[in-house]
């Protein structure tokens, strides 16, 4: 049942070239330059007079939004925000019927999140799904939606549904910017070739990377503390990162925007202190590396996932983990992945239950 894998965790993220695929599949159409996403055709006046897209999500799902909300700013000009459905159900949020909230749940089942997208139905707004589990709560209560074809996912830490995840709001970020035209027809195919090759890109590291992270998990698993970082599309990565270590290892773990560091936890650095950059190419490289150049001052170790054929940031990092070139837009399906690897391993070497780590269940279905 696990495939020869080990843990379900394992076999889980190496599935993703083909789950990521499959989320793609008969939605991406490159020959004809279009994507066929027949929930947001259902919603197309809604989301075209849309005051406001409002992400509704919890933990892993959350990021995805958070990832979701830098995208739809970027290429399809509708404001978005993103909200912790704990959060936006207990709070008097105001919502209009001039609003279309997207629900991301792997489950379908998230108490929270299903209450929130209740109590907003209830106000008028046109809620969106983007589930896992096909005919699911969330599923049932949404107007119109898009599953992600991730295939049961058993491990308790979210990995393939995550990636699934973010293909799916890829695809539904450059189908409303071509619909609202708010996306040249160059850019709309440069980034449709590049979703497109991110299956053999995660492929690219599964093959290539997993004796180096298994090198670096092993060097780090008695760490107390690690803190990840990034910025613009990668900070939600940082996030991401930080939440599978909690999770898999019990090594705590905080995500920040680098450049917040600063602003508090850099008080945390010292000699024994991991730092993970999330720093690939991207028009935030330079301050990342100087962010980087700052932990290193303060002697703190730096572990750093970058880009194919970067040279300067590995001579600056203590501990690299590549990842082929990809559009900045399009990173953190693919950076996440060898922060998975990382957390699963370092869980691994801590001979924990990664499957099935303690206190957690794989569908919160109380609040
Ligand atoms: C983390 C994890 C959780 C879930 C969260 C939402 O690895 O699995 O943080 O992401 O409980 O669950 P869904 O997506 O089922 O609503």
């Amino acid at each position: 049942e696990k495939g020869g894998y080990d843990h379900f965790m394992l076999k889980e993220i190496f599935e993703q070239p083909t789950t990521i695929a499959d989320s793609l599949r008969g939605r991406l159409v490159l020959n004809e330059s279009k994507i066929i996403l027949s929930g947001i055709d259902i919603i197309q006046e809604k989301l075209l007079n849309a005051r406001r897209i409002i992400i509704v999500a919890c933990g892993t799902s959350w990021h995805a939004g958070l990832v979701a909300e830098y995208v739809i700013e970027e290429l399809c000009r509708i404001n978005v925000e993103v909200e912790y459905a704990s959060e936006f159900r207990y709070r008097n949020p105001i919502i209009t019927d001039e609003d279309v909230i997207i629900a991301i749940s792997q489950s379908g089942e998230t108490a929270d999140t299903l209450v929130a997208l209740e109590r907003a139905k209830e106000q008028g707004a046109t809620i969106f799904g983007i589930v896992n589990v096909v005919g699911s709560s969330i599923a049932r209560i949404s107007h119109a939606g898009c599953y992600t074809h991730a295939g049961p996912e058993i491990g308790v830490a979210s990995t393939k549904a995550y990636t699934a995840q973010l293909a799916v709001l890829m695809l539904l970020a450059l189908k409303v910017a071509k619909m609202k035209g708010t996306i040249s027809e160059e850019r709309f195919v440069e980034l449709s070739q590049e979703l497109n090759s991110v299956p053999e890109k995660v492929e690219w590291v599964l093959k290539n990377e997993v004796d180096n992270i298994k090198a670096i998990a092993y060097k780090y698993k008695d760490a107390h503390d690690v803190l990840y970082l990034g910025r613009g599309y990668n900070f939600p990565t940082a996030l991401e990162g930080a939440l599978k270590l909690k999770e898999i290892s019990y090594i705590h773990a905080e995500g920040y925007p680098a450049a917040e560091m600063k602003h508090g936890p850099i008080a945390l650095v010292d000699d024994t202190l991991p730092v993970v950059f999330v720093a690939t190419k991207d028009v935030y490289h330079e301050k990342v590396i100087s962010n980087m150049q700052e932990i290193k001052a303060r002697k703190g170790k730096v572990i750093a996932v970058v880009s194919e054929g970067d040279e300067i940031t590995h001579s600056i990092a203590d501990d690299i983990m590549t990842v082929p070139v990809l559009d900045e837009v399009l990173a953190p399906i693919l950076t996440v992945v060898p922060l998975q690897l990382l957390s699963y391993y370092i869980g691994v070497y801590r001979g924990l239950d990664v499957d099935k780590p303690r206190n957690l269940a794989k569908s919160v279905t109380v609040e």
